[in-house]
Order: structure tokens, then sequence, then C-alpha cells
């Protein structure tokens, strides 16, 4: 299967996200929080294959776009179930950050990196958009977000996230 179809699937069941503007969740002069500080020294699940172009086909403008490249990274506490199979349910103290760049050259460069994370705080049996918080820079603040959790809920079935391990082995 094609990365590309492999959303087209998972969509399918999901109902049309709805995205409801973006407010900024960061503020200046702080440290980055404590949960993904040190998300350099995790696994990092792009290690062989950056993410470019829109392989989900539901990028949009956002992550940097179709010209971006972009790496994954994934805390202890998720690493498990992400490079796993389906059925997808993380573990509250899941983190995935992803790091982006606006070209192939600022990637190689490893410049001016921008990053949105993932941060799962409660979990369950039932899947829940409200068991995920989000920030949309390293020093951001974490918490709801309509614009983020709006567009990954298309991965709702996969708990709202797109990068499993389902996905890797797909084709690009
Ligand atoms: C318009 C849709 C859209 C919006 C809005 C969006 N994302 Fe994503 N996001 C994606 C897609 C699609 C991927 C999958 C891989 C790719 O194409 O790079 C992704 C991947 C990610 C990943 C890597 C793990 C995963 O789910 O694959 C993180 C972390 C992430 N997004 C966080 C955020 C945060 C935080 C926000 C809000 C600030 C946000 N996203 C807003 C579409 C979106």
């Amino acid at each position: 299967m094609k990365k590309s179809d492999y959303y087209k699937l998972v969509a399918a069941g999901a109902t049309t996200a709805l995205l409801v503007g973006c407010s900024s969740l960061s503020a200046p002069f702080k440290e980055a929080d404590a949960r993904w500080a040190d998300f350099k020294s995790w696994t990092k699940v792009t290690e062989l294959e950056p993410s470019t172009g829109n392989p989900t086909g539901f990028l949009g403008g956002v992550h940097m776009g179709d010209e971006g490249y972009r790496d994954v990274y994934v805390n202890d506490i998720a690493k498990d179930t992400l490079l796993g199979s389906a059925p997808y349910n993380y573990p509250a103290g899941s983190v995935i950050v992803k790091e982006q760049f606006a070209s192939k050259a600022d990637w190689e460069a490893g410049r001016k990196g921008a990053h949105t994370i993932s941060v799962k705080v409660a979990d369950g049996d039932q899947l829940s958009k409200e068991n995920w918080n989000w920030a949309d820079s390293y020093k951001g603040t974490a918490g709801e977000s309509a614009f983020c959790s709006g567009c990954h809920s298309i991965a709702a079935a996969n708990d709202y996230v797109f990068t499993n391990g389902d996905f890797l082995k797909t084709q690009p």
C-alpha cells in the first residue's frame, strides 16, 4: 500500500475535521517543559527517512507543508505503542515531538527547526481527544487545541497519531 492510500482508509470512518482557528499556546522567556526538554535523546522514529511531501494527503499548509522536512521523536512511554501495530492506545505520559524544517537544506543543516508536541495526559479504554494536550513550540505550553486536535481527529482511530508502525511500513 502507498503512504498516500493509508489515511484514505483510516479516515474513512472519521468525521469531518473542524478547524476552529489557531490560538497561540506559547509564552516567551521560559524553559522548555520538562516532559519534552530532552527530546533529542529520545527514539528518532524518522531516523532512516524524514517525512516530506504530504504522505497522508491531510497536511494542508501545516507542519511546514509539502516542502517541509519533518522528524518525529518519541519518548520511552510511547515508543512501543507507536512502533507497534494497531490497535493503538497510548499510555498517559506519552509524548511525541515533531521537528520540522522549511526545506531540505535547513533540515540538513539543522537550521531553524520548529516544534509541535503531542502529550497524552490521560488514558482509558475509550480513545478521546480530551486525553491529548498540544503545544505549538518547544517553549510552548501544552493545552487543549481545537486547531491541532481537529485535524488529528482524522487519525482518531489510531489515537490521534498519524505516524505509527503500520504507517511507517507503507511504501512511499
Ligand atoms: C491540517 C492538519 C494538521 C494540523 C492542524 C496539525 N497537524 Fe500535526 N500532523 C498532521 C499530519 C498529516 C501528520 C503526519 C505526518 C506528516 O505528514 O508529516 C502530523 C504529525 C504530527 C506529529 C507527529 C506524530 C503524528 O501524529 O504523526 C505531531 C507531534 C503533531 N503532528 C503535532 C501537532 C500539533 C501540536 C498541532 C497543533 C499546533 C498539529 N499537529 C496540527 C496534520 C496536522
